[in-house]
């Protein structure tokens, strides 16, 4: 099963980035070919009718990238603030600490009528992130048809504030604790 074979690949990084937390290392998983592929084709071939792949900055440009190439689709980057060079619209999310922002540009589906769209980041803890990342996908007319993580982390709730969105979550692998 692809959720095994991922768990099997990734590693725990105990108190990094700082005491306390374990980090979910995907470098790992990436570093096998054939295991990348299976995860991008899981998505690729799951959701064939979106017209878009967009990737949150910025680990969800490894997936999202080869997502969207793969479907030959096109790809909107989610981008943190201030890196876009064209009119953005914004959207903040809180952290642990304080808060961060993130930005799409104005007419990222500006030549398509009613855009589709497949979300895609690594991971999904509190969920604060992807959140932003939909409310800015329907600010400029997007449709998010499924929102796409390799890894859950389930017991932070985080897909909650998707469904409430009237989001589809679909995540690989779900860690319960
Ligand atoms: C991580 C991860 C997700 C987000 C999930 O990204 O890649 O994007 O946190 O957290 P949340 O569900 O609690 O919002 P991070 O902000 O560390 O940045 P990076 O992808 O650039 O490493
Ligand atoms: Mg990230």
């Amino acid at each position: 099963m692809l959720a095994e074979k991922v768990k099997k690949a990734i590693r725990d990084i105990p108190d990094y980035p700082k005491k306390g937390i374990i980090f979910k290392d995907i470098t790992t998983l990436l570093n096998n070919g054939e295991l990348f592929a299976e995860v991008v084709d899981y998505f690729a071939n799951k959701y064939k009718d979106v017209d878009f792949v967009c990737g949150i900055e910025s680990r969800g440009f490894i997936f999202g990238g080869a997502i969207a190439y793969a479907m030959k689709k096109g790809f909107v980057p989610l981008r943190k603030k201030g890196k876009l060079p064209y009119t953005t619209v914004s959207e903040k999310y809180a952290l642990e600490y304080g808060f961060d922002e993130i930005e799409i540009h104005i007419d990222a589906f500006k030549n398509i009528k009613n855009p589709k769209v497949l979300l895609i980041d690594d991971l999904i803890a509190t969920g604060g992130t992807a959140e932003a990342a939909v409310k800015l996908i329907q600010k400029v007319g997007g449709e998010v048809l499924a929102a796409g993580f390799l890894i859950e982390l389930s017991f932070l709730d985080g897909v909650k504030k998707l469904e409430n969105l009237g989001v589809k979550v679909d995540s690989i692998l779900k860690i319960n604790g």
